[in-house]
């Protein structure tokens, strides 16, 4: 990985924004921030109304047509940003286990999220009367949200991935 992260960090890319680091990193990280926010609330607001704490008025399925398209629109955007952090400083975020923690989780939460949207669409009426009332169901809402608030926590550790001990490839440089 070490290999790799120095080959990506000559690429003319790579160059590009280190040498204008002090504000693209910066204006990245502003948007990626924002892109968290709308992440986050999106899966609050759906699990909310699993949980039967909100949005009562609204079906399920109007619950998740108005707030999954924040959700992947976001996604698509922290991606993209992520994407130009890791190329823009490979070796500060490929080098960490906080990083590929954080991806391994993106792909769980967003397989949870997508499947979810899929299933509901085939199966409404079920989830709406007998799915959603489930306290398997309730309880996977909440390991969703825990899942993406570790991934915040873990997208901020890659920054202080010591925490992790002899677990983290930065010991090794
Ligand atoms: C989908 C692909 C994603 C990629 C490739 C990516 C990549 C990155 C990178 C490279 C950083 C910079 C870390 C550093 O140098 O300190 C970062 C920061 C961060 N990311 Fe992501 N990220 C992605 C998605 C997400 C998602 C979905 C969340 C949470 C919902 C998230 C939360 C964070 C947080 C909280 C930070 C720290 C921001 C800061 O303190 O400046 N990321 N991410």
């Amino acid at each position: 990985m070490n290999q790799f992260a120095e080959w990506l960090s000559q690429t003319y890319l790579s160059v590009l924004i280190q040498n204008h680091n002090s504000w693209v990193i910066p204006t990245i990280q502003s948007i990626h921030i924002v892109g968290i926010g709308v992440v986050l609330a999106s899966v609050f607001m759906v699990d909310l109304r699993i949980m039967g704490w909100a949005g009562m008025d609204q079906t399920l399925r109007q619950t998740t047509n108005r707030f999954g398209p924040w959700l992947t629109g976001a996604l698509c955007a922290l991606l993209a940003t992520g994407l130009l952090m890791v190329v823009g400083e490979p070796a500060r975020e490929l080098v960490t286990v906080s990083f590929w923690f954080k991806m391994f989780l993106i792909a769980g939460g967003t397989l949870v999220a997508a499947i979810f949207q899929i299933t509901l669409r085939k199966h409404e009426q079920h989830w709406e009367e007998t799915l959603v009332n489930r306290s398997s169901i309730k309880w996977l809402a909440i390991l969703t949200f825990l899942i993406w608030l570790a991934i915040i926590i873990l997208g901020r550790l890659i920054a202080y991935d010591h925490v992790w001990g002899s677990w983290s490839p930065k010991r090794l440089e």
